[in-house]
């Protein structure tokens, strides 16, 4: 079975309930999901899952939080297939701020997705927003793994 890792940081839930909507969609499509909540311990293998998608809220003036720089440290390596995700708050330096650590690590990870940015919670009309990325996600999966069987 295919199975996915989500791995999220969340203060205040926002985040969370991105990585909730994503990993009921996962299921309802017969993927198989872990959820890893960043900072708790124990520390995922990548390796045992098919892909990961990772997601962090940002912090003060764009930065990444320190438990999300840890835990990329931590893996010590850069999986393949990593697709970013990420809530944010204009109201917190605009559009060039705006989830900026997403921003971040979508370029470190070199994913072949852009990453999804939500304003705050993902409730309500942004529903359709993640639903529809995270269709581009399973797609683009599913293009690579018939390239290499
Ligand atoms: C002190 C502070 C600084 C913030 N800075 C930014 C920022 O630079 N860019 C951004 O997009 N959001 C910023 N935010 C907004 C949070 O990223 C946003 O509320 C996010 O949804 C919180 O996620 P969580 O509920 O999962 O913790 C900031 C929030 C706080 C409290």
């Amino acid at each position: 079975m295919v199975s996915f890792l989500i791995a999220y940081a969340s203060w205040s839930g926002n985040t969370e309930e991105v990585a909730e909507i994503i990993e009921e969609t996962l299921l309802s499509e017969g993927i198989d999901v872990a959820m890893h909540r960043i900072g708790l311990a124990p520390l995922p293998n990548p390796r045992q899952f098919d892909a990961m998608i990772i997601g962090s809220f940002t912090w003060d003036k764009g930065a990444t939080p320190d438990e999300v720089k840890e835990f990329v440290a931590d893996i010590g390596y850069k999986p393949r297939n990593v697709y970013v995700f990420g809530t944010g708050d204009t109201q917190f330096g605009g559009e060039e701020l705006f989830c900026h650590a997403a921003v971040k690590l979508a370029r470190f990870y070199e994913s072949a997705i852009e990453p999804l940015k939500i304003e705050q919670s993902p409730r309500g009309t942004q529903e359709q927003k993640v639903i529809e990325w995270l269709k581009g996600v399973v797609h683009h999966w599913q293009h690579l793994h018939a390239l290499k069987y």
